[in-house]
């Protein structure tokens, strides 16, 4: 499938999409219209056609779209078919709340270990995974086949961390830690500032109160 090239944008969305069809599937629907898709997403049928169409389509014309076929390959091209095996650095409030969400594994994120420099937090269990000493940590990655690590640690510390990682193995970071890491290209990084959108929901309250009086 021809999935080079495409904006990041339509790529932000397709989990929306993914997430939208894996409910549909899962209460029976099986087939769904660009219209019906938009009413129910909020979102214009043309936006559906033309995000979708960037894949090759899926839809056919009068027949619209077959649910669990489009919900497979939106997998797809996510790489949600394969499974993924991630650690997470940093065992404070933020990576126990991430080792506790079980949702991940049904995406094919195996939550396989966790580490901190906290003498005091070693071998305390999040679900069934022990928390671990850094100095463990880059045999661990090597050993088991870990291709995502997700720095749940403050930005001092988180540089040399990646580094770390890099030189291991590793994949990809979804780095929460507040500071842009510098690690080489083919090393994906995505990071997440949750107060970005907290900043955005702030800018909506007040748009929207200067707007409605
Ligand atoms: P926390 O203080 O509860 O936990 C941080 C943990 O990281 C501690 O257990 C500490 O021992 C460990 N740690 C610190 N430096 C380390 C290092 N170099 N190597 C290994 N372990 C290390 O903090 P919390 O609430 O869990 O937040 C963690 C970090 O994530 C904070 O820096 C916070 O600013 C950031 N954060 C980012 C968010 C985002 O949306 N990007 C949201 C919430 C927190």
């Amino acid at each position: 499938m021809e999935d080079r090239g495409i904006s990041q944008a339509v790529i932000g969305r397709l989990p929306r999409y993914f997430r939208y069809l894996g409910e549909l599937k899962d209460t029976g629907v099986e087939r769904i219209s660009s219209q019906e898709l938009s009413e129910l997403m909020k979102v214009t049928a043309s936006q559906i056609r033309q995000d979708l169409n960037n894949f090759g389509g899926f839809g056919q014309q009068g027949y619209g779209y077959n649910v669990e076929y489009l919900y497979r390959e939106i997998g797809k091209i996510l790489g949600l078919d394969q499974k993924h095996h991630f650690i997470i650095i940093g065992a404070g409030n933020l990576g126990r709340a991430l080792g506790n969400y079980t949702n991940f594994e049904k995406r094919g994120f195996i939550f396989s270990g966790m580490f901190d420099q906290n003498p005091k937090l070693i071998g305390m269990k999040v679900r069934n995974i022990s928390v671990q000493p850094m100095e463990n940590m880059e045999r661990f990655i090597r050993e088991n086949d870990i291709d995502i690590a997700v720095l749940a640690i403050p930005k001092n510390g988180a540089e040399e961390v990646a580094q770390k990682l890099v030189r291991n193995g590793i994949k990809a970071i979804w780095n929460f830690a507040h500071v842009d890491l510098n690690v080489p290209k083919d090393i994906q990084v995505e990071n997440v500032h949750l107060s970005d959108s907290l900043m955005k929901l702030s800018y909506n309250i007040s748009r929207y109160q200067q707007e409605n009086g």
